[in-house]
């Protein structure tokens, strides 16, 4: 069992005023509380901050991305990720993870980056306390359930901000990072997936992502961005079945694309992911 990880800058979501744990509770200086589950991590979320019962990926989605993570095939993805927050900090750095998921990659980070655990300031958010309670269960870390939209941490206090296949907030994230800080943002590539997808559905749309505009829209500056490219080792229908389950093509594709994607044996895919850093500028 993971005890939970406390940072100073984490921040109630009502009332932005500082927290500190007591009696098993993180507390607000406003006096609103919020219990510390037993696996280790604190649910931030605020009224209105979820937009259904169960918000973000489901238990199920969770599971499919842990398992088909452990196998290995987006291990490249990790250590390109590895390499830019690397080449971004020093050994004392803020780095939070948007969206976390499972913390696959945060946990990956501290491996690769051999993080003196009582150095750099590890911490991960989703939405999906399914996801958290995963996470919980890789590293210690700050691990909590919290929106993107409302980020329960100090403004300005994060040095680098992951956000992996998410769902970005730029404001927030904005807000979040302190002045010179970087959001690096790891997104699909055209090409990622396309054997399956090619399965999947009749015809492939090519659409040009927005999103990094919209960054710089909300102030970003657009630093390095690079791509990688490669072709997995051969999936094993299991792993083809969590992929999906892991992916918003299980809510898009027709159940006929996913019968056919069903009969799939060793099938390798393209990986094609593009990670692009985006500055938050000092003042002046
Ligand atoms: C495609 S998954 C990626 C997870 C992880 N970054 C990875 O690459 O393994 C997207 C994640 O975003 C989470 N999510 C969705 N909306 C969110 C929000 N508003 N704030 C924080 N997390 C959110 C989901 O629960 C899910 O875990």
């Amino acid at each position: 069992m993971m005890k939970f990880r406390y940072s100073e800058l984490l921040r109630c979501p009502l009332e932005q005023s500082a927290m500190q744990v007591k009696d098993g509770q993180l507390r607000c200086e406003k006096g609103h509380c919020f219990d510390i589950a037993r696996q280790g991590y604190v649910n931030l979320l605020g009224p209105g901050d979820k937009r259904s019962r169960d918000p973000g990926d489901s238990r199920d989605m969770v599971a499919a991305r842990r398992e088909f993570l452990q196998s290995g095939h987006y291990e490249p993805v990790a250590e390109a990720l590895a390499v830019s927050v690397s080449r971004l900090i020093g050994r004392d750095a803020v780095i939070a993870d948007a969206g976390c998921g499972e913390g696959y990659y945060l946990e990956k980070l501290q491996q690769h980056l051999d993080l003196d655990a009582g150095a750099a300031t590890l911490i991960g958010f989703d939405i999906s306390k399914w996801a958290v309670q995963a996470a919980t269960r890789r590293i210690q870390a700050t691990w909590l359930v919290a929106s993107n939209r409302r980020i329960p941490l100090a403004p300005g206090s994060v040095d680098c901000l992951l956000c992996l296949f998410g769902f970005p907030v730029f404001d927030a994230f904005m807000t979040a990072l302190q002045p010179g800080g970087t959001l690096l943002l790891v997104t699909a590539g055209p090409r990622h997936l396309i054997e399956l997808r090619e399965i999947l559905y009749p015809t492939i749309k090519h659409s040009e992502s927005a999103v990094v505009q919209q960054a710089v829209d909300a102030g970003f500056v657009q630093g390095h961005s690079s791509s990688l490219q490669y072709t997995t080792a051969p999936l094993r229908q299991r792993e083809i079945s969590d992929l999906l389950t892991m992916t918003p093509h299980l809510f898009r594709a027709s159940h006929e694309g996913k019968l056919r994607a069903a009969q799939l044996q060793n099938f390798p895919v393209t990986v094609d992911v593009r990670v692009q850093l985006l500055h938050k500028n000092p003042p002046g």
